[in-house]
Formats: structure tokens, C-alpha cells, sequence
């Protein structure tokens, strides 16, 4: 079990060293991350280089038992870059730089900065590959974070090259973008710029390339790093730290490149659903590789300094965070930072040793828990314990969010609906692009898979032929990888599995009166391109109301769907597709089918999950999970959290490791966890 965090000694005189690394013993530190922002330190000027202080930390740090997590130190570039090469600048989307002065302001597809990171990189795997005390390699710092889009010359000239690849012609172009349409017909691929600033709605296939591409841009500038470290020789893993659910990174398409997942994680303490955030945000970087533990890179032992206003954690919190990262598959718990800045940004923001010193709430915390964190056993890899698959696709986010839809929604936190009700019910979940669905799980849910690729819809099919049950819908098989209608309508990949065919999407909107006081505050016209809800589908509500075998009410949409070959599970008893189906059921080969033309709302989705769960024959890991409590299993680990402020009498099965006694039935106080061995 890795512990530590991000070290930034080049911030202190150096007499602090030798105590930063008594203290670090003293809490159990075993890792830390050096170097993450250390560039202008190591190379002042354009041709003065300075690794002597680096030398003397790593050898203190190695001397003091202490691995180094070795960062490549490019994620902010010095001063003198500006100066000396102002194309490096990244731009916003009006082609405007940005500047130096805080981070990031760097263009990834910057052939200057590619080139002089590149030199950064060798000198320092040259110089530390063999060091005994690294031990893993931190390729720049959260890849994208602050600057997702970049509009530069150098990231236009970088896209041009991008789409050469990907399509070979200015004529496949076209026709993947649907040019014809608006007059946007493209002479050769020099006419084309990423989306910049436009009047209205922007191509939405250009739109999703340029996504693509910047995704594969900052993943390309990993595969650089990893390629100049493994050139020098050094044989360490090597990783970039990842940040959950983050929009701009196809982190499904990053993984298979990264030795070891890694992930910062800074739940908002006031997000009333701050535990399912964490949960799923833990699945999600779980499910990248499969059957390997991951590192928590980042998290704050206290507050941050970033949201408008940033309470601490309660007592006990910390704690409860970090036995929910490992009972989901961290073997690695590390934070930003170690001693708290004393000027600059961030000088407010938590550490493991804050500013007022080691009487601090914070330190003693942080102790107890390096001490509880070296008690534990080797733990099991998480492996196939999820029986579940929720399907989550960035390429999907992209598209189903675009502009120009039948309605707008929030494609992330209707995905973590469904995973919030499983993870109620204690259910492990694994967050998959649909082409990993496999035999492995017995239940798929695939929610608003508007953008669904050939193969993903061949792996649905042929999970459900295999036996599995998967739950489709609505808003799903709507266009295909280019963002276009395929022909012959909508549903043309599930249909025939689901038995169901495909009429029109009868959005449901906000009842009338929020979109007349919406109105009011807008000057002008409503038409086309105002940036508000549509009007009501015939003074239809935000709900529609379903009955049969399951009842409940719908959000987002109330589909019209024919239910062609498939039994009517539930139909829609109001609103805009009233008597048509809401719910439906097909056996299809040895598994079965389902299709929801409706997103069911907080209430309606248990009793919706609670039927497909039953199909699929998948139960919980507790007969019982309490309000407030949540159950992870890895392996033979079984973790179980009291997330609540009140104690709560818990029974699960299973001995507590470390004493063996068996856990039984017995209360949690508020922010208590056990970790038990409980075979299946
Ligand atoms: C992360 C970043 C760290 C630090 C931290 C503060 O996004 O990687 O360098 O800024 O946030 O919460």
C-alpha cells in the first residue's frame, strides 16, 4: 500500500529537507511525488540546466526509506518559454493566448514545447532511470485539467494532420461530416480549423472530432514521455494522474497505455451525494484495467482552496474516503500535499502538514491513518466482482450532449443514477464503453447510448445471445460514430434484439411556467439559437407516468416506440406517447432484452432495477443495506462504510481482517468502516 503525497521541496530552503523526512517517517509515508512543477527550477534558462537539488532530495528521500514517484515536471512551463517561443501558447477559442503566470498556458500540439518537454524528459530518465529510489514515473500532471480546448495555430495545423489519418481524403471528410448540409463542403483539408468561434451551432461531427483529437493530443503527449523514459532505459511504471469522470480525456481509450491507473479525487464536502460521486468516480477508474489495483494520486487531507467556499471535512471523513478508494481497488493513497504551500495559489489549500504544524486535527489524522494503512494485509486484486455493467462512453458524452437535440441533459449524472440506485443496493458496478461488455456480467444497463458504435452494438447483441440481460435506452442507437443517422431509421443496431422499433423522442420539458419565466428574462426573439429550454410538447410536465408490471414516471423523454416483437412490460399511462410502450421485454437468444423508452425518476428507477436485477439473477452483497452504509467487495475484501452522521446497526457476513473475529451484527458509528474477509 503506497502512502504519501505530492512533494514540493524547490518551494522550501533546503534546512526543512531532513525534517520533511522525519515527519514523513513518522506518518508512515512511503511514496511521494517529486518534481511535479519543478521546470523553471531545473532548467532556468534556455541552456542552464540544475539537477543538483533534485539529486540531494531523491538521495535524502531514498536514504530515508522513502520512493520517489519521479514527475517528467512539464506541467507548467517557465517564463522564458514565452519570451523565447510565443508559439508554445495555447489559445481559447476566439484565437486568443493565453499567458504565463499560472499553469498549463502551454499548447499540446506545440511542436516547440513538444520539443524542449522532450529534452526535459531524456535528461531527467537519463539521469534518475537507475536511481534505486524511483520508483514510478509521473508523466506531466493532470494531462488537459485547466486547458481542455486549444484553438491555437499549432493545435489547427495539428488537427489538419489528425483528420488526414483518420480519413485519408478531404472527400471521406465530407461525407463523415455531412457537409453538404449549410454549404460547408471543404476544398482540402487546409480550409479546416478546429470549431472556433461561430455564429450558431457548429458542425456537430467536426465538433466531436476536434474533441477526439484533443483527447488523443494529450494522451500523445504521454506516449512521447513514456516513449523518451523507456528510450533511456528505465524500467520503472510508468503513469499520468487521471481525474475520474473528466470530460475532455477518453480515458477508456488512454488506459491500455498506462502501466498503473492513477486518479486524484476531490469530492465537494457540500454535495449532498458526495459518497455515490466518490463511488462511482472509484468504479469508473477501476473498470479502466480490468483486474488491477489503482493509485488515488491525489486527494486533499482536508479542505481545498478552488470551490467558492471550502469547508473542512468532518472528523472521521478522510478516513471513510480512503477505506471507499481501497475497498473499491486503491492500493495507493496519496494527497496533494505534503507541507502547505506558504505563498503562491494554493497557499490555503489542506496538506499533510498544514502551516499551523503537527498539533493540527489534519497531521494527527493523517498519522493514524498511514498507521492504519500499514497494519493492513496484501490485499486481494479486484477482479470480477462486479456483476454488473453500466455502460459509460466518452465518445457517447461528446455526442449526446451536442447542440441541436431534441432536448438537453446531463449525460454523466443520469449515469450516475442508475449507478447510485446499484450502489444502494450493494451491488458492484463496473463502467464500461459498450465493446467491454462481455460474458462476465450478467446484467448491462445502457443509458442514452446515442452514439453507439458498430462494434459496441455487436457486443451488446452477442452479450445478450450469450445470456445476458441488458437494458437499453431511451435516447440510445440514435446515430453512428461520425455523430449521423444511419439509414433505415433509429434503433437499427438494437432493434432486433429488443424487438422494438423506433417512432419519435417526445421530449419531456419543464413544466410551462419555468419556461415562461425563463422567457421573460431574455430580450429578443425565441427562435432558433436562444439558449433555452424548448417550449412544451402539447403543456406536457417534466414527468410521464408509466403502468403494467412496473409503475412509476418517466423523465427526459417519453419515446413512442413499437413494440413490435417484444412484451409490453409497462406502457405509458400520460403525457405525450400515452397507451404506447414505456417499458419492454424480448427473450433474445439465451438472454433477454429490455428497452426503456423513458428515464425512470429517483422513485421509479428502484422498482425498474429491482425487475431487471431479477431477470439477471444478481442480489446484493448484504441481505440488507442500511440508509447511509455502503458495501464494496474486492476480492475476498469486503468493505463496508457508515457514510451517515448517525450510528447504524450493520450485519455482513465475514471475519474483520487484521483481528479475525467475526463481524456478525454490530453498530457503525458515523464515518466508521470495517474491512472484512468474507469469501463469496
Ligand atoms: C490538482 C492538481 C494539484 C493541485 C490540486 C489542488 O488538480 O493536480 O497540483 O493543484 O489539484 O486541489
Amino acid at each position: 500500500m503506497l502512502y504519501g503525497a505530492d512533494y514540493n521541496p524547490d518551494q522550501w530552503p533546503e534546512d526543512i529537507w531532513p525534517e520533511d523526512v522525519a515527519l514523513m517517517r513518522e506518518a508512515g509515508v512511503t511514496t511521494v511525488s517529486l518534481g511535479i512543477f519543478s521546470w523553471s527550477r531545473l532548467q532556468p534558462s534556455p541552456d542552464t540546466w540544475d539537477f543538483a537539488w533534485l539529486d540531494r532530495i531523491i538521495d535524502l528521500l531514498h536514504a530515508g526509506g522513502i520512493g520517489v514517484n519521479l514527475a517528467t515536471a512539464t506541467a507548467s512551463a517557465p517564463p522564458w518559454m514565452t519570451t523565447a517561443h510565443p508559439d508554445i501558447l495555447a489559445a481559447d477559442e476566439s484565437g486568443s493566448p493565453y499567458w504565463h503566470g499560472s499553469r498549463q498556458h502551454h499548447s499540446p500540439a506545440s511542436p516547440t514545447w513538444r520539443r524542449l518537454a522532450a529534452e526535459l524528459v531524456r535528461r531527467l530518465a537519463e539521469r534518475y532511470g537507475d536511481h534505486p529510489g524511483v520508483v514510478m514515473w509521473h508523466v506531466d500532471n493532470e494531462l488537459g485539467c485547466h486547458l481542455n480546448e486549444d484553438f491555437s495555430d499549432a493545435a489547427r495545423d495539428a488537427f489538419r494532420v489528425w483528420l488526414e489519418k483518420r480519413y485519408g481524403s478531404v472527400d471521406a471528410l465530407n461525407d463523415a461530416w455531412g457537409t453538404a448540409f449549410w454549404s460547408q463542403r471543404y476544398g482540402s483539408l487546409d480550409e479546416v480549423f478546429p470549431p472556433r468561434n461561430a455564429p450558431f451551432i457548429r458542425n456537430p461531427s467536426q465538433v466531436l472530432d476536434y474533441k477526439r483529437f484533443m483527447s488523443d493530443t494529450w494522451l500523445d503527449v504521454f506516449l512521447d514521455q513514456k516513449r523518451i523514459i523507456r528510450a533511456a532505459g528505465a524500467p520503472q511504471p510508468v503513469s499520468t494522474n487521471m481525474m475520474g469522470a473528466f470530460p475532455p480525456a477518453d480515458y477508456a481509450s488512454w488506459a491500455p497505455h498506462i502501466d498503473v491507473i492513477t486518479d486524484d479525487c476531490y469530492p465537494d464536502p457540500l454535495d449532498p451525494q458526495r459518497r455515490f460521486t466518490t463511488a462511482f468516480q472509484r468504479d469508473l477508474v477501476r473498470s479502466l484495467k480490468r483486474g488491477q489495483p489503482w493509485i488515488l494520486m491525489e486527494q486533499a487531507t482536508d479542505a481545498v482552496n478552488w470551490r467558492p467556499s471550502n469547508p473542512s471535512k468532518m472528523p472521521g471523513q478522510l478516513a471513510a474516503e480512503t477505506a471507499q478508494s481501497i475497498g473499491r481497488g486503491a492500493d495507493g493513497i496519496m494527497f496533494f500535499q505534503w507541507r502547505q504551500s506558504r505563498a503562491g495559489a494554493e497557499k490555503f489549500h489542506s496538506a499533510m502538514v498544514p502551516q499551523a504544524g503537527t498539533r493540527t486535527r489534519t497531521w494527527q489524522e493523517a498519522v493514524a491513518l498511514g498507521e492504519r494503512l500499514a497494519e493492513l494485509p496484501e490485499l486481494p486484486s479486484p477482479g470480477d466482482d462486479a456483476p454488473v455493467a453500466l455502460v459509460f462512453d466518452w465518445e457517447n458524452w461528446w455526442a449526446v450532449e451536442g447542440e441541436g437535440h431534441p432536448t438537453r441533459l446531463d449525460y454523466l449524472q443520469l449515469v450516475r443514477d442508475w449507478h447510485a440506485a446499484l450502489v444502494c443496493r450493494g451491488i458492484m458496478v463496473d463502467l464500461v464503453p459498450p465493446e467491454r461488455v462481455d460474458s462476465r456480467y450478467r446484467l448491462a444497463i445502457a443509458p442514452f447510448l446515442y452514439l453507439l458504435r458498430d462494434a459496441g452494438a455487436a457486443a451488446l447483441t452477442s452479450f445478450v445471445e450469450g445470456g445476458g440481460v441488458l437494458a437499453a435506452g431511451p435516447f440510445t442507437d440514435i446515430v453512428d460514430e461520425n455523430d449521423r443517422f444511419r439509414d433505415g431509421g433509429f434503433l437499427t443496431q438494437l432493434g432486433p434484439a429488443l424487438g422494438v422499433a423506433f417512432e419519435d423522442f417526445r421530449p419531456l420539458v419543464p413544466p410551462a411556467r419555468d419556461v415562461v419565466a425563463e422567457r421573460a428574462g431574455e430580450e429578443g426573439s425565441a427562435g432558433a439559437g436562444s439558449d433555452q429550454v424548448a417550449a412544451p410538447i402539447g403543456g406536457v410536465g417534466a414527468s410521464a407516468a408509466f403502468d403494467g408490471r412496473l409503475r412509476g414516471s418517466g423523465t427526459f423523454v417519453a419515446e413512442a416506440v413499437w413494440a413490435d416483437d417484444a412484451e409490453e412490460v409497462a406502457t405509458f399511462a400520460s403525457g405525450p406517447s400515452e397507451g404506447r410502450p414505456a417499458v419492454t421485454r424480448r427473450a433474445h437468444g439465451s438472454g433477454s432484452a429490455w428497452y426503456l423508452a423513458t428515464m425512470p425518476d429517483a422513485e421509479a428507477i428502484d422498482g425498474v432495477l429491482e425487475a431487471l436485477l431479477d431477470d439477471a439473477g444478481v442480489a446484493g452483497e448484504l441481505d440488507d443495506v442500511p440508509a447511509g452504509v455502503e458495501v464494496a467487495r474486492r476480492g475476498e475484501l469486503l468493505t463496508v462504510i457508515n457514510h451517515g452522521t448517525e450510528p447504524v446497526e450493520v450485519t455482513a457476513p465475514g471475519t474483520l481482517l487484521g483481528t479475525g473475529e467475526a463481524f456478525g451484527t454490530r453498530a457503525l458509528a458515523p464515518q466508521e468502516f470495517a474491512f472484512l474477509r468474507a469469501p463469496r
